[in-house]
């Protein structure tokens, strides 16, 4: 996709991937748009030079109210970024899980489709236009200390393949990023040492956009190793590795 000219709403782009990407597409020289529940953040990021607008993803009502200040100051809006997510730990053997799972579902997954769904009818009128989901490595290679989470991003992933196949023919493309760990924050990187830094991978990820047709699946290379586990027969081994990290789980100490 030509990111040089894009007029880009990204749900859920307050902190961490999402603002960095809005960041780059408006380096690139496209305009972008920001939402998200946070308005202090929404401030400083309208300060910065974005459209902003306050969004909840969760209600249908709010998504809707969004849609319509959005396309009401960029009626050329053409591509869409459904960005917000949480992560959240579970502990399967703890029934007080279910509310975790719920939000998970309702945030990663729902949240998703309201934001599709308000923003299709614009794009498909337009004959042309974006939407870009975001899954991530977890949705093909779980990590269990976040069941429900693995599952809302497996979910996506089968989404995006639908949406695209009914899409198909209306000019309007869907790609798929699938993160894999980021570190969006200094305490992060020192966390998990492995993630990657949200620089490398920001840049990655433009380039990865740039190409011509855009990707069904925005893959950066350190993903590669959880998108095609199961292809490459490393699933079993990889998944038993990361089960080690169940120890963290309250029940388990
Ligand atoms: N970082 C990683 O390692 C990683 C790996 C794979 C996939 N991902 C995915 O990448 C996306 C961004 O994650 P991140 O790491 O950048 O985390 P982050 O900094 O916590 O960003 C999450 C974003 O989601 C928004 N959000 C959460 N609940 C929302 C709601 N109810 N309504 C509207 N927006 C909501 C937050 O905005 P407000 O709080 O202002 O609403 C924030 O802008 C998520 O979908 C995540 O699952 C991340």
């Amino acid at each position: 996709m030509d990111i040089t000219n894009r007029t880009v709403f990204i749900a859920g782009g307050t902190s961490g991937i999402g603002l960095e990407l809005a960041r780059r597409f408006a380096a690139a020289g496209s305009t972008v748009i920001v939402g998200g529940r946070r308005t202090d953040l929404l401030d400083r990021i309208s300060a910065e030079g974005f459209g902003t607008v306050p969004v909840d993803v969760t209600d249908q009502a709010s998504v809707d109210r969004a849609r319509d200040t959005v396309l009401l100051s960029h009626p050329d809006l053409d591509t869409v970024v459904t960005m917000s997510g949480v992560m959240i730990l579970e502990d399967l053997r703890d029934p007080g899980h279910f509310s975790a799972a719920e939000q998970t579902i309702d945030v990663n997954l729902l949240g998703t489709v309201r934001v599709i769904d308000a923003f299709t009818p614009h794009l498909i009128a337009r004959g042309a236009g974006t939407v870009v989901t975001v899954s991530s490595g977890i949705g093909f290679l779980p990590f269990p200390v976040m069941p429900t989470y693995a599952a809302s991003k497996a979910a996506v992933h089968a989404y995006s393949e639908a949406l695209r196949a009914q899409l198909d023919g209306t000019g309007v493309e869907v790609a798929e990023l699938v993160p894999p760990a980021v570190a969006t924050t200094p305490e992060q990187a020192q966390r998990n040492p492995n993630a990657l830094a949200l620089d490398d991978f920001a840049t990655e990820v433009m380039d990865l956009l740039r190409a011509e047709p855009t990707p069904h699946q925005i893959l950066v290379k350190a993903v590669l190793m959880h998108r095609w586990a199961e292809r490459d027969g490393t699933y079993d081994e990889l998944v038993a590795q990361r089960s080690q990290a169940l120890a963290m789980l309250p029940s388990r100490q």
